[in-house]
Parts: structure tokens; sequence; C-alpha cells
């Protein structure tokens, strides 16, 4: 069983898209649970579009609601997830300044007697620095952090900037012994032939090694989200991006 985060502190640079994709490829072969930690509900979205009825996360963190009642299976089979809505905004102000518990923990505490039921549990993140992430941090195995070559240098890039936010976030909590350890790993996403997108692959690969996922996920110039705006594109395994998730996929199933 394996917790992995989708993390950046950086907005745009593919962590839903990659949340949902990995999500729905890993459900191929194994029992997988995709819970969405962004307020914004961008992966509930793509599943459900009457999100905003649905039960999720914050009713789960709260006590308010069962297990049954916020997790909900997916077209999918073996894909179930936890959604989220904007009522995680106001979850998130209630637990900065709720004076009992740990509330780091919280997400913890509801996943660990889930945790048995599943191969994978992934992370969908908001790209703040705050409780919500501390709270994935804390019952996370691995986080994956996209990077996309968004800025023709690396000093001036935010996919960069927020990789290396979030970099610094984990040294801190491990510096603070929030967390033991963590797995970490970066993926290149959104690349394709230009100067920019080659030198970002260079230094990161220089820079990170092993800590560099093999597979990159090509720019896609047709819209990912369909008519239907799920955004399912591992399910098209004749397009560039289809297959490089499904190599992806592999690569994390190899990993573990
Ligand atoms: N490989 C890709 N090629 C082209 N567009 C992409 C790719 N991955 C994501 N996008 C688009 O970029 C935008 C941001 O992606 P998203 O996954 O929502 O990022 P995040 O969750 O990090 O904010 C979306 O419009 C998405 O459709
Ligand atoms: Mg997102």
């Amino acid at each position: 069983m394996k917790t992995i985060s989708l993390m950046s502190a950086k907005g745009g640079c593919s962590k839903t898209t990659t949340s949902i994709n990995i999500a729905v490829g890993l459900a191929k072969n194994n029992k997988v649970l995709l819970i969405d930690l962004d307020p914004q509900g961008n992966s509930s979205k793509r599943f459900f579009t009457n999100y905003l009825e649905l039960d999720g996360i914050c009713e789960l963190l709260r006590k308010e609601k069962s297990n049954e009642e916020c997790i909900h299976h997916t077209q999918f089979d073996n894909l179930d997830i936890i959604p989220s809505k904007r009522n995680l905004f106001v979850l998130k102000k209630e637990m900065l300044y709720a004076s009992h518990g740990i509330q780091q923990l919280r997400l913890k505490n509801v996943l660990d007697p889930i945790k048995k039921d599943y191969d994978y549990i992934i992370i969908d993140n908001h790209p703040d620095i705050d409780l919500l992430i501390s709270n994935a941090l804390l019952c996370s195995d691995m986080v994956i952090i996209p990077v996309n070559p968004d800025a023709d240098s690396i000093e001036l890039s935010d996919s960069i900037e927020g990789m290396n936010l979030t970099l610094a976030n984990i040294k801190e909590a491990i510096e603070e012994g929030e967390i033991g350890g963590m797995d970490f790993r970066i993926l290149l996403t959104m690349t394709d032939n230009t100067k920019a997108s080659r030198m970002f692959e260079e230094y990161l690969r220089s820079d990170y090694g092993e800590y560099v996922l093999q597979t990159n996920i090509n720019y896609q110039s047709a819209p990912i989200k369909n008519k239907d705006r799920s955004g399912f594109v591992i399910e098209k395994d004749d397009t560039r991006i289809g297959q490089n998730y499904q190599l992806l996929v592999d690569e994390i199933r190899s990993l573990s």
C-alpha cells in the first residue's frame, strides 16, 4: 500500500491532470483511492458534474459523515474518489483556530483505517503551503512534484520556484520532526521540442539525477478536456500523452 501526493507550490504545472490519469491507469490493476485535497475541486469535477452535492473530504475530516458517505465509486472499476469542494476553505480556517488535537494529523487519522482497502492512494493537492499540505505530507509515502518548462530561463521559472518551495517545506517538516523522511520524485510535464524544454530537462536531470522520473509527459496542443470535460487522456492510447501516462504508471508501479 502506497500513498502518493502530487504537490507543488505552483499552480498549472499538471498536478490535477497527472493525479487523475495515474489514478485511472493504476486502477487497471490495483485498487485505487483518489483524494481531492484542493478546495477548487478540479479532480472531483472531472468525475462528477454534481460534485457540489457530494459529501467528501471536508465532511470526512470533520467526522460529520461516514467513510461510506464520503468515498464514491467512479465510472472506472477499482477507482474510488473522496471529492472536494469550496467548503474545504472553511475547514482550513477552522483547523487554523482549533485549540484541540493535532491538526496536521487529521487526514492521517481518517485514512489509517481505510488504507487496508487500497493498493494506492493518490492525493491531488492545491498549490499553497499550509495545513492541508502538512496533512498530506503526514500521510504520504512519496511526493511527486510536476515541473513544466514555463520560462526561457531556470531563474525566471515559476514551476522551478514552486518545486523549490515544496522541497524546502518537506525539508522543514523533516527537521521539525513532523515526518521521518520523504521519498520524492520530479516529473517533467508539458515538454516539447523547444530549447526551453530541453534546458529544463538538462538542468533537472543533471542536478536531481535519479529523483527525476524517466517518463516525461509531453505537451498536448489539443485541449486536454473533452466536451465532457473529463480529461482522461490515459484512455486514449493512440495519443502521445496517453502513451506517456501509461509509461508513467508502469514506472510508478516499478518504484514500489
Ligand atoms: N501535458 C499537457 N499538455 C498540455 N496541456 C496540459 C498538460 N497537462 C495539463 N495541461 C493543462 O494545463 C492546465 C493546468 O493543468 P492542471 O493539471 O489543472 O494543473 P494544476 O493542478 O497543477 O493546477 C489545464 O488547463 C490542463 O488541461
Ligand atoms: Mg489542480
